[in-house]
């Protein structure tokens, strides 16, 4: 089983960016907690980070007939972009949406959520252990345990 993990602006700067929101760990914490985690169930994965949206919407474009699943967190784009909405929907490969912190708790223009209507679940507020439970999530609907 392949699954991509796509991350979206400014998640390289983890560690350095809003600590208090994010957490201290940096973005290669995050990419080896991913790793582990999909060795642990044999899942083969592919992590990758972009700062410009229409290099993401390739790179769903690029998960047709390729990937299994996708793992999502689209970062500011998940506020704004109709986009990567739309690049999610043409794909119809199954996607799950993480967010470190919980948007919906935040300043009221990260309530508008995109992204959303393309997921088949949301994992938000739960750090980097939310990309696993993601992970788990994912695995399961795709060998149609959920
Ligand atoms: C984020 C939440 C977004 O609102 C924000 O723009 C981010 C990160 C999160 O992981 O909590 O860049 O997606």
């Amino acid at each position: 089983m392949k699954i991509l993990v796509i991350n979206g602006p400014n998640l390289n700067m983890l560690g350095i960016r809003q600590p208090e929101i994010y957490g201290s760990g940096s973005y290669k914490d995050l990419c080896d907690t991913v790793n582990k985690h999909a060795l642990s169930k044999g899942v083969d994965v592919e992590i990758y980070q972009s700062n410009f949206e229409g290099e993401i919407v390739e790179k769903i474009q690029s998960a047709y007939n390729t990937a299994d699943g996708i793992i999502i967190n689209p970062a500011a784009y998940t506020h704004t972009s109709v986009a990567i909405l739309d690049a999610l929907l043409a794909v119809k490969v199954p996607a799950v949406e993480v967010h470190l912190s919980d948007p919906e708790r935040r300043e009221a223009f990260r309530r508008i959520n995109y992204v959303k209507n393309a997921c088949i679940k949301s994992v938000c507020g739960k750090g980097t252990d939310g990309y696993k439970e993601a992970l788990d999530f994912l695995t399961d609907y795709i060998e149609g345990k959920r």
